[in-house]
């Protein structure tokens, strides 16, 4: 959305706008829960308050056929593993290995200050750590480098 500068309603509007599509994540978060014999599992732990996010995965063909997570953490921490989870369900695993913090922040479309910036990792990095816990599982020799 565009405004100008000095429409300050415009931009009360949108900021508050985003600041509900965050609050209904919080409050109704999408893909919580834990999962009976996932294909993988990782715990994403901030190291600047201790919260931490345990994710279920799983995956076939290469894709993210099903992701749970189970959180404890702030209302951002809640409702980014909520819109990453929203977002990354069904996409190749080598999509979500080359997500970023930034492309979080994108999907969350909210400005968050410095001292909130670490509680969108643990999501991201529980998820790709999984992703690398199945690779390791599933490699063939081709993906070590050895003959096949
Ligand atoms: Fe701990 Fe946000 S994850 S304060």
């Amino acid at each position: 959305m565009d405004y100008k500068p000095d429409d300050e309603g415009a931009a009360n509007m949108y900021h508050a706008m985003y600041k509900e599509h965050i609050l209904d994540h919080y409050r109704h978060p999408r893909n919580s829960g834990t999962m009976e014999k996932p294909d993988a599992t990782a715990r994403g732990i901030s190291k600047a308050c201790g919260d931490f996010i345990d994710v279920f995965l799983r995956i076939k063909d290469n894709q993210l056929e099903d992701i749970k997570y189970d959180s404890i953490g702030c209302a951002i921490s809640i409702a980014s593993a909520s819109i990453l989870s929203e977002h990354i369900k069904g996409k190749p695993l080598d999509y979500i290995m080359k997500m970023t913090q930034d492309d979080i922040l994108k999907l969350m479309n909210v400005q968050l200050s410095a001292a909130k910036m670490h509680c969108t990792l643990p999501a991201l990095e529980a998820t790709q750590g999984a992703i690398e816990i199945y690779r390791k599982g599933h490699a063939t020799p081709a993906d070590a480098g050895q003959p096949v």
